[in-house]
């Protein structure tokens, strides 16, 4: 095979070459086009352009294969922690019992919160989303705590904190909301057990972990844990490609996360599917979905990645529905996203296009069975999603071929023209 594409242009030959992944996906290196040929690229949305080397995760869209550090993602939930598969995504490799231990006593050495830090919550207006809350306050730890220095120790400890804190946060912000006490850290819980005592215990009625609902939360998390490339993490290595710290670049994943086409997704399913099981028409929102006049989309639906069905969406599934056995518990916007998947699957306009559930679908379901507020999902998203951001920041500040980043454009606007004094206009 070539190791080079062919590049004709105004007459002339150039050779780009071919950069091959190790599970045979082949890239064109355009690094030296502008510099030996004047063109650039133009790609809308990234579709086809790959911006780094990653020895992360690796998915197969057409397959829908996720496997992180080589692990298939259906391995890691069926039998290890959130984590970790937390250590894993940023060290590389699964921790022995030493290392574990280890990162466990980080972990907890770092949960708690600064108390002043408490301050801030109670300055937000009660109508706050958590999503907004949170980026701020991530962002706001670098005031608290020092600036990384490039020494492994502290890195360590900077992303162990990272971790631990993010979760400290997020209970602390669902608490604050509510009017109620904030719970602290306890380090004889797991990192999972301990979220779901800071969300719910409380002074009048002591919350009961459920071993179901903790396996449930680890599953949760480590489907969400990294996803190569996606829109947050990229702008989590965008913003740190301008060398701001670490809490910076994740408070800008964490705002790219929030979105409705991205990680806010999960919350907006759980809003279509009351919908639906309140007017009952699902046909007529599928109709909708597939009008091109219409900007209605089924929430949870499609991939640019995947077009087959997502390996978290099937997992997702299967636990909502074990959940919901063992907790005694039913929901209707199951059956409501059942019947909806049934309808879209045999639709020729779902099949064509390749669009399948995503992770989104059946993740609200799986959060209102454990209780989560709809308004936290996608902080639930953010919090198994803080690994990938991190093991993702950590490659592109150790590698010797990432670079700032700064796309370039093709400019469409008016020609040069003079200024006109504003009694002209
Ligand atoms: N419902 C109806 N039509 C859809 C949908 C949908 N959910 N998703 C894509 N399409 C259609 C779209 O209208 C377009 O049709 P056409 O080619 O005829 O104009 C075609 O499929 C391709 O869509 P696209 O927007 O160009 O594809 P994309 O790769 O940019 O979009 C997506 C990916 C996730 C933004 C999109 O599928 C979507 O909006 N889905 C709903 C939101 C959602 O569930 N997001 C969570 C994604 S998974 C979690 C995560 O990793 O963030």
């Amino acid at each position: 095979m070539d190791d080079y594409v062919r590049l004709t242009y105004q007459g002339r030959e150039f050779r780009l070459p071919l950069v091959a992944g190790s599970e045979g996906e082949t890239a064109i290196d355009i690094s030296r086009l502008r510099q030996e040929t004047g063109l650039i690229t133009l790609d809308p949305g990234f579709a086809n352009t790959g911006s780094c080397r990653s020895a992360i995760t690796f998915v197969d869209g057409e397959r829908g294969i996720l496997r992180y550090r080589g692990i298939p993602v259906e391995q890691l939930a069926e039998r290890s922690t959130f984590k970790e598969t937390a250590f894993l995504l940023i060290n590389g490799a699964l921790p022995t019992q030493k290392e574990l231990t280890r990162f466990s006593v980080l972990l907890n050495d770092h949960s708690l919160v600064h108390e002043d830090m408490k301050i801030f919550y109670q300055s937000f207006p009660r109508s706050s989303h958590p999503m907004g809350i949170l980026s701020a306050m991530v962002n706001a730890l670098r005031s608290f705590y020092p600036e990384l220095q490039n020494l492994e120790e502290e890195i360590n400890i900077t992303v162990t904190r990272l971790l631990s804190k993010v979760r400290t946060m997020a209970a602390m912000s669902y608490k604050i909301s509510r009017g109620h006490t904030v719970v602290y850290p306890r380090s004889d819980l797991t990192y999972c057990a301990n979220f779901l005592n800071m969300m719910f215990d409380s002074p009048v009625k002591p919350y009961e972990l459920d071993p179901d609902v903790v396996k449930a939360l680890n599953v949760f998390l480590i489907l969400h844990a990294d996803h190569e490339q996606n829109c947050s993490t990229a702008a989590v290595r965008v913003v740190g490609s301008a060398r701001v710290n670490l809490y910076a670049a994740i408070s800008a994943g964490i705002a790219a996360l929030w979105g409705p086409l991205h990680g806010g997704a999960n919350q907006a399913v759980i809003e279509m599917l009351t919908e639906m099981s309140r007017h009952g028409n699902l046909d007529a929102m599928v109709a909708r979905a597939k009008d091109k006049n219409d900007s209605y989309r089924l929430m949870g639906f499609g991939h640019r990645v995947y077009k087959t069905y997502d390996p978290r969406a099937r997992i997702m599934k299967q636990m909502a529905h074990v959940l919901l056995e063992k907790l005694k518990l039913s929901d209707p916007l199951l059956d409501v996203a059942r019947e909806l998947e049934a309808i879209a699957l045999k639709d020729d306009y779902f099949i064509e296009h390749h669009l399948y559930p995503n992770v989104d679908f059946y993740s609200g379901i799986v959060l209102r069975a454990i209780g989560i507020p709809t308004n936290m999902f996608t902080v639930l998203f953010a919090i198994g999603r803080l690994p990938g951001w991190i093991a993702q920041w950590k490659e592109s500040m150790d590698d010797p071929a990432w670079k700032l980043c700064r796309p370039r454009q093709v400019y469409s606007g008016p020609g040069e023209r003079d200024y006109v004094p504003i009694e002209e206009r």
